[in-house]
């Protein structure tokens, strides 16, 4: 029983600041880039071992006796524990990732999705997913406060969501598979910050953010649409068009949008940044023939890292 779960990366398609304000979007599993978690059996282990060396953690030890509260794996393995009333297994998970942590691509949520799939292994136990997807989001409330339920739920389930805050969450199915290139440009921004700044942009100009952000949502609508009717060359212009209406809610910066211009320049279908801008990552839809050329034109534009994914299969 030396076995490898994981968990897909997530990554926001359209709508990202609108949703805020209860307008609509899509997010999708980013499936290249993985969380691990590799159980390791052992005679001699009492309790749950969980390390987690590459995400700048020491070796944990859950068992009976140890404080639940010290540290962030620890919790998160006691709601799982704890629902399956179960005591911790003797074995060593040991979790690793290639999501980039804090870059509005779930890796949270990533973790621990693979380490509940590791101990449901272990405990030889089964939960449906709609249950794990459950539990996952105790634990990003843990860590986030309110999140929204996007990302465990795109990662638990690895499928495309369209999301309205304060309803049910849509699975969606595409018709058409397609290729997506996240580039990073290698700043680190505050989500946080921007928000607030959407937000001031809101008091002191409502009418025309508010104007601004409806058109984001319609945008989100047509996008599902296309994405529906596997017509992909008019999600790439909406994705041009929600961009446009990003840079004016001020959430772009320089380094994106040289991004975004480098992707189409080259080819791409269509780009936009994706998640809470300024820095971060930007997303460029591709057709198969673009993409060597698209990739070149994002990394000659100052990306950090350029990943690859298919989406909807
Ligand atoms: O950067 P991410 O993927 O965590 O996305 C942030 C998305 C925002 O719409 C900007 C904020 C939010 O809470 O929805």
């Amino acid at each position: 029983m030396n076995s490898t779960v994981s968990a897909p990366a997530k990554i926001i398609l359209l709508g990202e600041h609108a949703v805020v304000y209860g307008q609509p979007s899509l997010a999708i599993p980013f499936s290249t880039l993985r969380s691990y978690a590799r159980i390791i059996p052992s005679e001699s282990i009492v309790g749950l071992e969980i390390v987690a060396a590459d995400l700048g953690n020491p070796e944990l030890v859950v068992n009976k006796f140890s404080p639940r509260l010290d540290h962030p794996l620890t919790r998160a393995a006691w709601v799982l524990l704890d629902f399956l009333d179960c005591d911790p297994p003797n074995v060593k998970i040991v979790l690793h990732s290639d999501i980039p942590i804090a870059s509005g691509m779930g890796s949270g949520a990533a973790i621990t999705t693979c380490l509940f799939r590791a101990l449901l292994y272990v405990l030889n136990k089964s939960i449906n997913d709609d249950q794990l997807n459950s539990l996952v989001y105790e634990v990003e409330k843990i860590h986030h406060g309110t999140p929204s339920g996007v990302d465990n739920t795109v990662i638990v389930f690895e499928k495309p969501i369209y999301f309205v805050r304060g309803e049910p969450i849509e699975k969606l199915e595409f018709k058409r598979s397609f290729t997506l290139l996240v580039g990073n440009t290698g700043i680190e921004a505050s989500t946080k910050v921007a928000v607030s700044d959407v937000r001031k942009l809101y008091d002191s100009d409502k009418l025309s953010t508010e104007d601004r952000l409806i058109k984001i949502g319609q945008l989100v609508q047509a996008g599902r649409k296309s994405l529906e009717d596997g017509n992909l060359s008019s999600l790439g212009r909406i994705m041009v068009e929600n961009h446009q209406l990003l840079r004016d809610l001020t959430v772009s910066s320089d380094a994106l949008d040289a991004l975004v211009n480098a992707a189409i320049k080259s080819g791409a279908l269509g780009a936009k940044l994706s998640g809470g801008g300024r820095g971060g990552n930007m997303i460029a839809l591709v057709s198969d023939e673009c993409i060597v050329p698209v990739k070149n034109a994002l990394y000659e534009a100052g990306a950090t890292h350029v990943f690859q994914t298919v989406v909807g299969h």
